[in-house]
């Protein structure tokens, strides 16, 4: 039987892997994301084995300037990714080995297990990747505060079990959007300094004996620190598995308001008009537009959710240490994250196109006697008990209701049947504007609390 020599770890094996063994076991096909990461933490690693005497340091440069070459050769795609050489790690070291050849190209993985190296690829790619979603994050804000301070006389109904609650400022409904994903960003960032300590010297699962020097090469990659289990550094995926729960409640958030923006733009509520260029037609039906881009973030992030618990199952069980298992880790946070990057980009621009439908809002926002709780709260500081206001209001909404008015349209003498605490000056409550601007404390939607939240805001995203 022929050795399998072509592959780096060949050595113990007399016969060749199964064709369908290398393709099943391979990972190129999706890891070859990492290959800028490889690349750092290869030539971080070298430099240092020459530093600490491990290799001979005249070997550093060759080694570093091979790494450098196959990094252009793959940004101008003229690499050959190969299905033999399994994942990212092995194709570019039997690439370094080509170029430099195998005497010393075979010092680089000294001290160093695909353990650990894997391990370390995925925090700094996590670790930038997060960052540039933090920053789709930042701009989606941006858009929302201004959308919010250009609207900001707009009135419209708020809601609670989807049925007319109390008026609420447009801008206020905005901003709540706007904490979510302000959280949302926060969680990630601090992933990403938990995340933020080099693996490198774990080895296979045991550390090394050789006298790496971990935190020189921590320091060169931007790592906060270095990890301090070698079975935790390479068995452990919860940067992963953080992230995957950070980006499927931010896609959580986008789906909630993804629903709103396809009620609102209904003919029912005409809330907002989307923009032509966002909205998508019917082949059969010509009248039709229909919101396909909130609806398919909506739909997005069930696949999100369900790449978090791939993952979870995944790891679910795991013995320590490394375990082939784990190579299935990569597929669902790439899909996640283009997935909340791909919805991160849209929904920026659809925001801002979005046109607002002030007038709409506004009546309704008057409608279904949203401004009773106003008027409980008149009688209250007349001196009334809270429940018993509560019943006198809930009376006046049955009577109108029976009659088809609205609370506006009766007059002081039908009030004062309710009740003789009803005076003149009831009238300066039952507009919706009137109402909003009663809640004036901090989190309420009076308006000059949410332009207040709108310049916290503002100084946080600027
Ligand atoms: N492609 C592997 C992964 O993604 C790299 C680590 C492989 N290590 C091993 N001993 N098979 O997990």
């Amino acid at each position: 039987m022929k050795k399998d020599t072509q592959k780096l770890w060949g050595g113990r094996f007399t016969a060749p892997t199964d064709e369908l063994v290398e393709e099943f076991t391979a990972s190129i096909n999706f890891d070859k994301r990492l290959y800028a990461e490889d690349i750092a933490g290869s030539m971080a690693h070298a430099r240092m084995l020459g530093r600490q005497n491990i290799i001979p340091a005249a070997d550093v440069e060759p080694i570093i300037n091979g790494l450098q070459k196959i990094k252009a050769e793959i940004e101008r795609g003229e690499f050959n990714f190969s299905v033999a050489n399994e994942d990212i790690h092995m194709n570019i070291e039997s690439r370094l080995s080509e170029i430099i050849g195998p005497e010393i190209a075979g010092r680089l993985h000294t001290g160093r297990s695909r353990n650990d190296q894997v391990a370390l690829d995925l925090r700094l790619y996590l670790r930038a990747q997060l960052a540039q979603v933090e920053e789709l994050i930042a701009d989606l804000i941006r858009v929302l505060l201004d959308k919010a301070e250009a609207e900001i006389t707009v009135i419209m109904p708020g809601f609670t079990h989807l049925q007319q609650a109390q008026p609420v400022l447009f801008a206020h409904h905005l901003l709540a959007y706007v904490e979510m994903f302000k959280r949302d960003s926060d969680r990630l960032s601090d992933c990403r300094k938990r995340l933020n300590l080099s693996p490198l010297g774990s080895g296979a699962l045991a550390g090394s004996s050789f006298a790496l020097d971990r935190q020189s090469v921590a320091e060169e990659l931007g790592f906060s620190g270095i990890t301090a289990n070698s079975l935790d550094a390479v068995s452990d995926r919860d940067g992963v598995a953080e992230a995957l729960f950070d980006f499927s409640l931010l896609m959580i958030h986008l789906s909630r308001f993804c629903e709103e923006l396809v009620l609102w733009s209904s003919v029912q509520f005409n809330f907002i008009t989307l923009s032509d260029s966002f909205c998508t037609g019917s082949s059969i039906m010509p009248q039709k537009k229909n919101p396909d881009v909130p609806e398919l973030i909506r739909g997005k992030s069930g696949r999100v959710v369900g790449s978090l618990v791939n993952l979870l199952m995944t790891l679910k069980s795991l013995p320590l240490a490394y375990n082939k298992d784990m190579q299935e880790d990569k597929e669902p946070f790439f899909d996640a994250l283009d997935t909340v990057v791909g919805s991160l980009r849209i929904m920026a621009p659809m925001i801002k196109e979005m046109r607002v439908n002030k007038e709409v809002m506004g009546r309704q926002a008057g409608a279904g006697f949203s401004t009773a709780t106003e008027i409980a709260d008149y009688l209250v500081r007349k001196g009334l008990p809270f429940r018993a206001a509560h019943e006198v209001v809930g009376k006046v909404v049955a009577f109108c209701e029976a009659n088809e008015l609205d609370l506006t349209e009766l007059t002081l003498g039908q009030w004062l049947e309710f009740s003789q605490l009803f005076a003149e000056d009831l009238f300066t409550l039952l507009a919706p504007q009137d109402a909003v601007d009663a809640k004036d404390l901090y989190g309420g939607t009076a308006t000059a609390q949410v332009l207040e939240q709108i310049r916290r805001l503002r100084s946080a995203f600027n």
